[in-house]
């Protein structure tokens, strides 16, 4: 699993300078440097709770849907330039009726790691096999309750039945294909965190390969607005620690953070600038790129992009603070 040991070097190593230089070569050669977001539908079938999902004046905006016929004309601007390729971001891509083209697309370029984050109630046997079949390297199920009361308040519409046997497909399929991954994202709040002390016991016959463990930040006018943490600063440490020795014997790879909140000096989210490459009906890229009449390697020389990167190394951290913008979490990687 290539990309989550690149995610530990890019966490271990604490030189930004570094960081950039190593950034700035791969990109003078036209390698793969990009992670690529692609939300090919603006739209989901469930209103998670602390899902923007839930506000109504945002969801007005968020509609759109990508051709088919476009599908080609991506892939060729940015895949040849992917390190990897997520299906799935800010919306629910099982809604999209061709995941299997993306994903073949994706494969087409050589794209190492291919995932697909959906809340997987829409999945079926026939679209586990279908997208395992094309390359599909992992499926990335987002969670926000342990238990069935809980799973399907904060997941608005949701199916814990359904959900569940849908991670036991998977689980059989990866008896099929031993290439193919389980992530679990378990997104919390102050009233879901403590669910995960049961966690592995109710999981037990889902075979998952990474577990992040996600915070709830504030993304819009919500149902669910809680995001304060501070009544689980006594637990919450010792209850990582727990989780990472279960996460250790069962060989599962743990994504967590040592901090309840964002902070901004995080080191590890420098480069995101410069890598993030998110995709939707509206939008691709950048404002200046267009995806139909250039490649990414294209507009790199079209905009001195080389020169760009290269001047982040010699940039100080308060400057590179400000072109990353949002404060992200710095998530710990642990691979045995
Ligand atoms: C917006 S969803 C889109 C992809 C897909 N629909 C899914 O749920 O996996 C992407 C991720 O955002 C997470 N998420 C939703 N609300 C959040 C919040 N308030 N804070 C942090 N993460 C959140 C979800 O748990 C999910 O893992
Ligand atoms: S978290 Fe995902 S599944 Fe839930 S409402 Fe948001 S987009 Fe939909």
């Amino acid at each position: 699993m290539i990309i989550y040991q690149l995610l530990k070097i890019n966490h271990r190593v604490k030189n930004h300078r570094i960081k950039f230089f190593g950034l700035w070569l791969l990109n003078l050669l036209n390698k793969r440097t990009l992670s690529v977001y692609f939300d090919p539908v603006l739209a989901c079938n469930l209103r998670c709770k602390m899902c923007y999902f839930t506000d109504k004046e945002y969801t007005l905006h968020l509609k759109g849907i990508i051709p088919r016929e476009n599908l080609g004309f991506y892939a060729n601007a940015l895949f040849k330039n992917a390190l990897k390729l997520q299906i799935g971001c800010g919306a629910e891509p099982t809604l999209y009726k061709d995941i299997t083209k993306i994903i073949q697309l994706g494969k087409h370029y050589g794209i190492p790691y291919i995932s697909l984050t959906t809340n997987g109630n829409l999945l079926t046997q026939e679209s586990i096999r279908d997208y395992s079949n094309a390359g599909l390297n992992e499926f990335t199920i987002s969670l926000h309750g342990v238990i069935k009361e809980s799973y399907e308040f904060f997941m608005g519409k949701g199916n814990y039945g359904k959900f569940f046997s849908n991670l036991l497909l998977i689980s059989d399929e990866k008896k099929k294909n031993p290439k193919l991954k389980l992530r679990i994202n378990y997104t919390f709040n102050k009233d879901n965190f403590l669910e995960l002390e049961n966690f592995f016991d109710v999981f037990k016959d889902i075979s998952i390969d990474i577990l992040q463990l996600r915070p709830i930040q504030k993304i819009g006018n919500t149902e669910y607005q809680n995001t304060n943490l501070d009544s689980l600063k006594d637990v919450y440490l010792s209850l990582l620690e727990k989780i990472k020795v279960i996460a250790k014997e069962k060989n599962i790879i743990l994504l967590s953070s040592g901090s309840l909140y964002p902070r901004s000096s995080s080191n590890q989210n420098y480069l995101t600038p410069y890598t993030y490459c998110y995709v939707s009906p509206n939008y691709c890229w950048r404002e200046d790129f267009n995806y139909t009449k250039e490649t990414f390697s294209q507009w790199s020389e079209r905009t001195h992009w080389k020169s760009k990167i290269f001047s982040a190394i010699l940039k100080n951290k308060k400057d590179l603070e400000k072109d990353t913008g949002t404060e992200k979490l710095n998530y710990s990687v642990d691979i045995n």
